[in-house]
């Protein structure tokens, strides 16, 4: 049981990889509060955890709404008596999620906000309403998700901004947070089959990986175990970013 007696934070949590990371929380001992807009799907999901004998609440937040935010870390600390662990995972392409193929230049700005507020505001906040209580605790993990296409670049150009933008993010509060024993660090995945149609995205090992490969990852660099590392960016996208000749 890794994680018992801490309490962990997630955005993004009601599908994919901020759903299952939740519940390995939760297998693993944590209290977790699972934060996501979809308020019933978050709701069901920590019911869910709880059915299984784990330690869940489920709060409606949008992460463009800092009131929700706080509210959420509030409400963690009043139930469980810290926030030990931020996973920011909510996110996403904004042409996907907005359901928009223009060429980017063509793009309702809109939809580039929603990719900028999601993806890297959203983060900041998040960062900005825990440290408090991790700087008292002298104590915390903020783990900032972010993505290979924040290396590579990418087609839906606010997406490839923002998650470069979470590694800036990461070594900025592993710089700040250092003091105090809080650490932080990003994750940037390739093609993860959250969704079918990742598969069809070409990695070097011939494959998109299983969410649990990236949640485990998660996992370990919240963990004791990785107590030496901060302010680094992890790569796991099956040698996607390397470049090279095909
Ligand atoms: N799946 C991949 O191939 C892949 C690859 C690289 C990076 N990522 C990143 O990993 C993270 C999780 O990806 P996934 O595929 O597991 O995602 P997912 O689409 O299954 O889950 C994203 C969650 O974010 C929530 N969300 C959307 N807008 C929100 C808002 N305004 N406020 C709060 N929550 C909101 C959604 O409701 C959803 O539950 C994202 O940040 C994504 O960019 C995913």
């Amino acid at each position: 049981m890794k994680f018992e007696n801490r309490v962990a934070i997630v955005s993004g949590a009601a599908s994919g990889m901020g759903l299952l990371s939740s519940q390995q929380f939760a297998e693993n001992g944590a209290g977790v509060v699972l934060t996501d807009v979809n308020e019933e799907a978050v709701t069901e999901a920590a019911a869910r955890i709880c059915d299984a004998g784990g330690e869940a609440v489920g709060v409606k937040v949008d992460v463009r709404c800092y009131e929700e935010i706080e509210a959420a870390v509030e409400l963690a600390v009043e139930r469980y008596g810290s926030v030990d662990i931020l996973l920011n995972c909510a996110g996403g392409a904004s042409s996907r999620v907005c359901g928009h193929s223009e060429p980017f230049h063509e793009i309702p700005i809109e939809v580039i906000d929603w990719g900028l507020d999601v993806n890297l505001k959203g983060a900041v906040y998040f960062c900005r309403a825990v440290l408090g209580h991790m700087i008292r605790q002298e104590r915390g993990v903020v783990i900032n998700m972010g993505s290979v296409e924040g290396i590579t670049g990418s087609r839906c150009l606010d997406y490839g901004a923002a998650k470069s933008a979470m590694i800036g993010l990461t070594k900025s509060v592993a710089l700040y947070g250092a003091p105090h024993g809080i650490r932080s660090c990003c994750v940037s995945p390739g093609p993860v089959l959250t969704r079918p149609e990742m598969a069809n995205m070409k990695t070097r090992l011939g494959r998109a990986a299983e969410p649990e490969e990236v949640t485990n990852l998660i996992l370990y660099l919240c963990s004791d175990e990785a107590a030496f590392i901060t302010g680094a960016n992890y790569m796991i996208d099956g040698g996607r970013s390397i470049g090279g000749p095909e």
